[in-house]
């Protein structure tokens, strides 16, 4: 097939340009000569917007100097596992995860431990499993909501049981929270670090400009870090990158401070795209899903499609589905295999109605 013919719904990041006064920002950076080596954790007035956002919008109190900007949010958490962890330690992850985490709890020379959250619990993680998983080793806990690629997002009654365990076994928790713009319906991002003082005290809350403000080209996130981390952080960046391209933090300065309706102009997008690809997935036989309450995904079950031929492809599992997806319909959909979930794909709605549109034609065209 000409890759021109290709309809690409597997996409993680948004099908939006980055708005005209975050891009002047860094315009008028390059034209200021702002263009030299930046302090390590950040420039100030970006750390102070940041505190300032974490305050106002996250109920996280945590002062500029326990904020550090990094080169976007997958940075910050690779940053915090190696800060929080080392050989002999056990790091939690609730599964399906992104693909990110246990490559980078490896790469820090501890072992990932996956807690399984079920689709007909919304992928919410059951408190008790992850008791059931923590061991004298375990040192670190992930968190993810809203959830990629589940689109999962957790209650407050879960995070408060999930805050209880952590301040019980001594845990610190990393909130990666790149998704929190992107909910839908009733659901509402709470981050577990403002739900009590002790829990604040040992929870990163990880976020990054890159979804909420279609800045992924930018590399910029950022990281609040209680309890000295802060510190450990720099350590590990003056060392690697030394500090985040001063521009990029110019630009993410301007999208935090500055008028925010882009955000609601996108989120609108994602909301109308979600619910038409929700109504278009129900008569798509051997699929199941549970609707995704955030992010910009919907995490799909193929094993109804199992042990069965689709065009010139036998289907054993996402992989397979997802190779006769694009063989068959010219569609790109991701398979999860990497995200623990190897029964499974991921469809992006990050993409432009139309794609959406003709994507699902095609996909229920070779499905029927
Ligand atoms: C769950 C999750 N966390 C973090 C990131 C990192 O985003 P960035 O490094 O662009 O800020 C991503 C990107 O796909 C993600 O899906």
């Amino acid at each position: 097939m000409n890759p021109s013919d290709i309809v690409d719904i597997a996409r993680g990041e948004p099908d939006f340009h980055t708005p005209e006064h975050i891009k002047q920002a860094a315009i008028d950076a390059i034209h200021g000569n702002f263009t030299k080596y930046t302090p390590q954790p950040g420039i100030q007035p970006l750390r102070e917007a940041i505190a300032t956002k974490f305050a106002r919008e996250n109920g996280v109190h945590v002062s500029p100097d326990d904020v550090v900007v990094s080169c976007g949010g997958k940075h910050s958490v690779e940053q915090t596992i190696r800060a929080t962890v080392g050989p002999g330690d056990e790091v939690l992850i609730i599964t399906p995860h992104w693909f990110a985490y246990p490559a980078q709890v490896r790469m820090a020379g501890a072992t990932p431990v996956f807690v399984d959250a079920d689709r007909n619990d919304a992928y919410i993680p059951d408190p008790w499993r992850i008791r059931d998983a923590i061991t004298s080793r375990t040192r670190l806990l992930i968190l993810n909501s809203p959830s990629n690629p589940t689109g999962a997002v957790y209650p407050e009654e879960t995070l408060e049981a999930i805050a209880m365990l952590a301040l019980e076994h001594h845990l610190y928790v990393l909130s990666d929270e790149v998704y929190e713009r992107l909910v839908y319906d009733e659901a509402r991002h709470i981050s577990i670090a403002s739900l009590n003082e002790d829990i604040a005290l040992r929870t990163i809350t990880v976020n990054s400009v890159s979804k909420t403000h279609a800045m992924t080209g930018w590399r910029i996130g950022y990281a609040a870090l209680p309890d000295g981390l802060a510190g450990k952080v720099v350590d590990i960046q003056k060392n690697s990158t030394s500090a985040p391209c001063a521009i990029s933090q110019r630009a993410a300065l301007a999208a935090l401070t500055a008028d925010q309706s882009h955000v609601d102009v996108m989120l609108s997008a994602y909301r109308r795209r979600r619910s038409w690809l929700l109504k278009n997935l129900e008569d798509a036989p051997g699929l199941a899903w549970a609707a995704p309450r955030g992010t910009f995904y919907c995490f799909v079950c193929m094993e109804g499609w199992k042990g069965k031929r689709l065009g010139s492809v036998e289907v054993v599992d996402g992989a397979t589905f997802a190779d006769a997806l694009l063989r068959g319909a010219g569609v790109r959909v991701l398979a999860a295999t990497d995200f623990g979930a190897p029964d499974h794909i991921r469809i992006s709605f990050a993409v432009g109605d139309d794609v959406l549109d003709e994507g699902l034609a095609r996909m229920k065209a070779l499905l029927s």
